[in-house]
């Protein structure tokens, strides 16, 4: 097979990638030239585990190439992937689909062969609608099936994720589309794979529901444990107890500062507006998302009152310690360390924050911030600790040595990596979430 992947950004290269490792012959495509050109000396635009070694080794092996051209790229391509961005629309929440439609129609205009356009970027339902009649009006006269295939990558986890899904879901309405996504995805089938295959819109619908529902997951867990802590019960507990039941699961019951990331934010809102414009509200996801919005910045009111309150807070020093949405990664996209940090800095707080991939695309976005190079740096003569990614950097902190840099030995673990017990022994007054 034959697989042009419109767009490199994160999306566009896992997969790539992962094709080529499939044995396909792949083309990934970005009109970012910068992009493109170190892409070719191997350097990744994205930080993501194992991702430079999978990209080398596929060059090399002269199954995965790049170019600028989408017209090259696409040349004698069985399938050709959309993997460009959908950002929220300033101002409204929709998704913005003009980078979709672009490629659409430059898609139409240079087709020089029978080919299956498949949506991988999260498009809201009828977008597969919408993608087909732009190729229809371009005049090709070759053959095309418009397919949507969602994509359930997590950041810091994409390539398991890929190789190993939970599920693979297609949406295509005639045979063409089913034969070849079938090709496509041939060595997942081969491994048992769960597939499922369903009408186009369906597919479009699947990709919002999944994370709407793991966004209302987290919003569910988060709300228990501050119950929890009015009640005097333990999250980590009542995640445990509820898990077991194999109705509920286990996992994304971890209560924390609130989800963020390119996905889940953006997914969300994107939900709301095909809800909206359909006349069909969905209540319980409009409460998540305000729920999680206020979670943010009340988790800098939580790390105030460990300083005492806001007025005694003016002119303490706080160490933030991870700026990521979630670890392994330098997505900084919706972080709760924004809010988090705008909260302290607001209330006159110093902040020092340190962070093992983040900084760089922290920067901008909390100028009042000082960004330190390694977390001792940020816990010196600091009156508060707070935690706020659970990168693994922090699970073995040196408590002594924490206890004699630090001003105050206080300690808010906003991710829930510390038992109370063990921290309280080390002679740290201690807050986490949700427990007692
Ligand atoms: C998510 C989906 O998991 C993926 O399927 C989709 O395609 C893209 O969006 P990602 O954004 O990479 O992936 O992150 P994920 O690991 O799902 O975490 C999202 C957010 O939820 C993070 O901020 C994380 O800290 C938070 N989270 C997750 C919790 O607070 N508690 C949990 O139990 C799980």
């Amino acid at each position: 097979m034959k697989i042009a992947m419109v767009g490199s950004g994160y999306v566009g290269l896992v997969s790539g990638a992962c094709f080529a490792d499939f044995g396909h012959d792949v083309v990934c495509i970005d009109k970012d030239q910068s992009k493109i050109d170190r892409l070719h000396e191997g350097i990744m635009p994205i930080y993501e585990p194992g991702l430079a070694e999978l990209v080398g080794s596929n060059v090399k092996a002269g199954r995965l190439t790049f170019t600028t051209s989408l017209a090259e790229g696409i040349e004698g391509a069985d399938a050709i992937f959309i993997a460009v961005g959908t950002p929220s629309r300033r101002g409204d929440g929709h998704a913005d689909l003009s980078f979709v439609y672009a490629v659409a129609k430059e898609i139409g205009e240079n087709l020089a062969n029978d080919a299956v356009v498949v949506t991988k970027s999260t498009v809201p339902v009828g977008t597969g609608d919408e993608v087909e009649r732009i190729l229809k009006d371009s005049g090709t006269s070759h053959k095309f099936s418009v397919v949507s295939n969602p994509e359930f990558l997590r950041e810091g986890a994409a390539i398991g994720d890929f190789k190993r899904p939970d599920r693979i879901v297609i949406g295509a309405e005639d045979d063409f589309g089913r034969e070849v996504m079938r090709e496509v995805y041939r060595p997942l089938f081969l491994n048992e794979s769960p597939i499922l295959f369903t009408g186009r819109r369906t597919s479009e619908l699947i990709k919002y529901a999944a994370n709407a529902f793991l966004a209302t997951k987290i919003t569910f867990i988060n709300e228990m444990a501050d119950l929890c802590e009015k009640v005097g019960a333990d999250v980590q507990d009542v995640s445990r107890g509820i898990g077991m039941d194999n109705r509920i699961g286990s996992k994304f019951l971890h209560a924390g500062p609130g989800y963020g990331g390119s996905c889940f934010p953006k997914d969300t809102l994107a939900l709301l507006k095909t809800a909206e414009d359909y006349d069909s509200p969905t209540r319980i996801v409009e409460a998540v998302v305000k729920v999680n919005d206020t979670r943010k910045r009340a988790m800098g009111r939580k790390v105030l009152d460990a300083l005492g309150g806001a007025d005694a807070a003016r002119g303490k020093k706080v160490a933030l310690l991870g700026l990521t949405f979630k670890p392994n990664t330098d997505d900084m996209r919706d972080s709760p360390a924004i809010a988090v940090a705008q909260t302290l800095t607001d209330a006159g707080v110093k902040v020092e924050a340190y962070d093992p991939e983040g900084m760089e695309l922290a920067k901008p976005l909390m100028p009042e911030v000082t960004m330190v190079e390694d977390p001792y740096a940020a816990i010196k003569d600091a009156d508060v600790i707070a935690i706020v990614t659970e990168w693994d950097a922090f699970r073995a902190l040196d408590l002594t040595r924490v206890k004699d840099l630090a001003k105050a030995p206080v300690l808010v673990d906003l991710r829930n990596i510390y038992r109370p017990e063990d921290v309280r022994a080390a002679g740290f007054e201690y807050s986490s979430i949700g427990r007692g």
